[in-house]
């Protein structure tokens, strides 16, 4: 097992009803910024749960954060924090309101002109204002870590940022949200979380024997959850074991004392830089090529996996890892979610030129639990996703 640290400071409040909650978590005196995105949650009752919570606050709200979330929307957003000294954020969304929160408690704080520096120069942040979130949608787990994904259309670009400051205080988890999350949405969800686990997983044994029976017993429940939350996102076991799983794979516990990858986040990244696709989608478009591609450096991991989370048990290791994969890609089918770039764009021809060429300037050259992810590799993966 590899060396580690864990600092994990996030006050999580689940369950039905525990929205109302939020006037025991926020600090009486606070003067409150509370963020929300285009509207979902003024049509299923969370709206007036949040804000009858907030009775007796001095707040203000900032609505029509984008999936995806926008820097240039967000800077109107950072205006109203500077100029009515905003004290307190509290974000009510899913990852995209969620992380253009942290954003903004970090720019709040940043004495820099220019607060696309924090994610262009990959400023940590240490300290940021202080925010809480009420988690609409389960999918990327950022409700209790401390990373944010910020895109600018004008410039073609999606980056992250991260840092100790920029953990939620507290996060309110309330399975109830998940009834009226569409059925594309809750397909991300799932996809994007299988593949957070998959990519703290899918390296190279370092016997860390409990980080890989967590991260496969999340991917067996995802796997378990998936046709029945489909079917009936309204049934609160199921949104309760789905919303779980979501924070669970991703709040840094599984990674720690193993490699972990992230090239397959990188290169998604991109593809919704270029064509907006849905980030889980990406994912999905991406983790097949890239699992083929490193065959080799991963056979033994993926074989395992094979085994354990789609009992795969016949055949060499290589011809083990190769069913693993097609199950995932599969996996991803039986949740309506394409996984060819084609099946999003026409304009797919120089895709991976295109990729491999942003990832060199920025000087991602070695990617990876091998750093063996390097231009090259990225051109092969992209290409074969077409
Ligand atoms: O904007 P509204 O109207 O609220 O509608 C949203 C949005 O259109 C809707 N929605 C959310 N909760 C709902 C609901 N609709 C009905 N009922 C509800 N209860 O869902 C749509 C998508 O929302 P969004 O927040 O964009 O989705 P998601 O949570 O998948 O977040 C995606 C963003 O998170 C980033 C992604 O790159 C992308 O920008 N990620 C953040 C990570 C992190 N900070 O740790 C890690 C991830 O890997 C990912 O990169
Ligand atoms: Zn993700």
């Amino acid at each position: 097992m590899l060396n580690f640290e864990l600092q994990n400071p996030v006050k999580i409040l689940f369950g039905k009803g525990e929205i109302a909650k939020l006037n025991t978590q926020i600090p009486k005196e606070a003067k409150v910024l509370l963020l929300y995105g285009g509207g979902s949650i003024k049509k299923n009752g969370i709206y007036n749960q949040v804000t009858s919570a907030l009775q007796g606050y001095d707040y203000q709200e900032f609505g029509g954060i984008p999936a995806n979330p926008e820097y240039d929307i967000l800077l109107d957003a950072l205006t109203i924090i500077k100029e009515q000294n905003i004290t307190f954020l509290l974000a009510v969304g899913g990852g995209s309101v969620i992380d253009g929160v942290k954003f903004l408690s970090s720019a709040a704080l940043y004495e820099g002109n220019e607060p696309w520096d924090i994610l262009a120069n990959g400023i940590r942040t240490e300290v940021g204002m202080p925010f809480g979130t009420v988690l609409t949608l389960p999918a990327t787990g950022t409700e209790m870590n401390s990373g944010s994904v910020i895109s600018r259309r004008s410039t073609g670009e999606k980056r992250a940022m991260g840092g100790p400051g920029l953990f939620p205080q507290f996060s309110i988890l309330d399975p109830t949200v998940v009834a009226s999350i569409p059925q594309r949405q809750l397909a991300n969800g799932i996809a994007d979380a299988y593949t957070h686990v998959m990519e703290q997983y899918m390296t190279y044994s370092v016997g860390a024997d409990l980080q890989d029976r967590f991260a496969e017993s999340i991917m067996n429940s995802l796997i378990a959850t998936a046709p029945k939350l489909m079917q009936d996102p309204s049934d609160y076991k199921t949104a309760a074991n789905f919303m779980w799983c979501c924070t669970m794979a991703l709040n840094g516990l599984i990674q720690k004392g193993v490699p972990t990858d992230w090239a397959i986040h990188v290169i998604g990244h991109e593809l919704t830089a270029l064509y907006g696709i849905d980030h889980a989608r990406t994912l999905a478009i991406i983790a097949p090529r890239h699992y083929h591609h490193f065959l080799d450096n991963k056979k033994e991991k993926l074989a395992q996996y094979g085994e354990r989370v789609w009992n795969i048990t016949e055949g060499s290791i290589e011809e083990r890892a190769k069913a693993a994969i097609e199950k995932t890609e599969a996996f991803f089918h039986s949740l309506d979610i394409p996984t060819r770039l084609s099946d999003y764009t026409d304009q797919y021809e120089g895709t991976a030129e295109k990729v491999s060429e942003t990832l060199r300037e920025r000087g991602w050259v070695a990617l990876g639990e091998h750093k063996a992810v390097t231009p090259e590799a990225v051109k092969t993966i992209v290409e074969g996703s077409y």
